[in-house]
């Protein structure tokens, strides 16, 4: 089925310049971009993002690292977009993550893994409809 899949190019992706590097690689996969935004994220919006992780030990720097610089938030759409998505992104430790996938190319840590992928449609929606309130 046709998907629309939230995903935002975290501080690292802005600051390293790889912002073309990774939409390039979402278009040349044939995802379509439906919406694209540069946001300096806030700590508050960081919270609602994060719901699920803000009691994790790993959350305070996570918070302060998302919220260090502007990111890029978009929404992107094609068949079965949030499958795809999180197999371009690669696993979440850069480390771990596999030769050309996004993670696997360019980062090296678990932190900061320069990409978000909503992980299912329930997170797709409620992540949509809190950066793109107009599309959610
Ligand atoms: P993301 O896909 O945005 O979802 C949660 C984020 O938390 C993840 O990417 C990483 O940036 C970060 N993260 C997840 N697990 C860890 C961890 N163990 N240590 C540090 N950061 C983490």
């Amino acid at each position: 089925p046709v998907e629309r899949s939230f995903v935002l190019l975290k501080p690292d992706a802005v600051r390293r310049g790889l912002v073309g590097a990774v939409l390039a690689r979402f278009e040349a996969k044939g995802l379509r971009i439906v919406a694209l935004e540069l946001r300096h994220v806030t700590g508050e919006l960081a919270d609602q993002h994060y719901a699920e992780h803000v009691d994790r030990d790993f959350y305070p720097p996570l918070r302060k690292f998302v919220t260090s610089g502007p990111s890029v938030a978009l929404i992107v759409e094609g068949d079965q977009a949030i499958e795809v998505v999180r197999a371009l992104n690669g696993a979440t430790d850069g480390r771990k993550a596999a030769p050309g996938t996004i993670r696997g190319d360019y980062s090296l840590s678990n932190r900061e893994n320069l990409v978000h992928g909503s992980d299912s449609p329930e997170s797709a929606a409620r992540e949509i409809a809190l950066w793109f309130p107009d599309l959610g």
